[in-house]
């Protein structure tokens, strides 16, 4: 699997990276979850995003692959905990994200955090402080790269999460962390013009969540709620066949994410085997042809992009 450098942290980072929020559900065995954990290593993938809010995911990271630290970044957040069953609950104060990164490491069993990320922007009143406690940890060494998880405005909005006055841009320039994680795929590509060139500007680390946007298109009838719901009525509105040629549509869409130059990693949320050697598999086929990205984008401009 191709590897690149990553921003200004000095890694490499290979372009597919696994996003574990599936591999902590309860319902999925742990056999199950340590298989799954063990292929993205042994397929090449060498980064591993995570977070408290996905049930069992630090915890089994730490189980079933310390042993094999050594093969991988892992990068996990705080500022968002519990989870979808027990209810989610927001807290960017000084104490919660000490509590949070002690927790983290005790879970993943490791000293130092790799990278350690805002799970979205910390509301406007706590955005100071709450910064300044991300920086200390790094500088006591508690965590080597510090980053945020928000997209920008419009990409927010889209998502469902619209980020009020704060605009991510803005904030990436005012606190110059590692690394950042934002939304961007075939049907929501508002980060192409709002957010990667301010990032590669600022030399972040890039790392692209929901890069299949949820395999949308596989859905016959609309998905409850807007946050799949709204991915699929615009699947349904533009050409992806003719835009995908022959090719299937999952590997059109992950190819045509990693043919973007501003992204690094692009985490692939897959708790199946078959599906991550597929997506493995597709990945290593490297960037579209040009032309073929080209018409995605002005498709999507013309349809999306006012
Ligand atoms: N706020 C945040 O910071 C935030 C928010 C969202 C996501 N993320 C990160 O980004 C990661 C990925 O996001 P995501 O899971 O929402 O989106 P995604 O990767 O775009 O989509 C995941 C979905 O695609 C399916 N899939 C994957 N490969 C496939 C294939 N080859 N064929 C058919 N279906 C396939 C998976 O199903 P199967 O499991 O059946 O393969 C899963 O339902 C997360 O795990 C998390 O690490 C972060």
């Amino acid at each position: 699997m191709e590897r690149r450098p990553f921003g200004r942290t000095g890694l490499e980072v290979s372009r597919v990276g696994l996003g574990a929020a599936q591999h902590g559900r309860s319902d999925v065995s742990d056999g199950h979850v340590e298989r799954v954990l063990n292929l993205a290593l042994d397929l090449g993938i060498n980064f591993i995003d995570t977070a408290p809010s996905y049930g069992r995911s630090e915890e089994r990271i730490g189980r079933f692959l310390s042993h094999r630290k050594d093969e991988f970044t892992v990068a996990t957040k705080c500022g968002c905990y519990g989870d979808l069953t027990r209810g989610e609950y927001v807290d960017y104060s000084r104490k919660a994200i000490l509590e949070g990164l002690e927790g983290s490491r005790r879970r993943l069993k490791l000293d130092v955090i790799d990278i350690f990320q805002f799970h979205g922007l910390p509301p406007p009143e706590l955005l100071e402080e709450a910064f300044e406690v991300l920086f200390e940890v790094k500088e006591k060494g508690l965590v080597r790269f510090v980053g945020v998880s928000a997209d920008g405005p419009r990409a927010a909005a889209f998502a469902g999460k619209p980020t009020g006055e704060l605009d991510a841009g803005e904030v990436a320039r005012r606190w110059r962390v590692d690394t950042w994680q934002f939304t961007y795929n075939i049907i929501s590509q508002e980060a192409a013009w709002e957010l990667i060139p301010v990032l590669r500007e600022l030399s972040m680390g890039t790392i692209v969540k929901r890069p299949l946007s949820n395999v949308v298109w596989r859905f016959e009838e609309r998905p409850e709620g807007d946050f799949l719901g709204r991915p699929w009525e615009r699947a349904r509105e533009m050409p992806l066949g003719e835009l995908a040629r022959d090719m299937p549509l999952t590997e059109f869409a992950l190819r045509f994410v990693l043919s973007h130059p501003g992204v690094d990693v692009a985490l692939v949320g897959t708790i199946s085997e078959e599906h991550l050697r597929e997506d493995v598999r597709y990945a290593e086929k490297g960037p579209l042809p040009e032309e073929m990205v080209r018409r995605a984008k002005d498709t999507f401009l013309s349809m999306f992009g006012t």
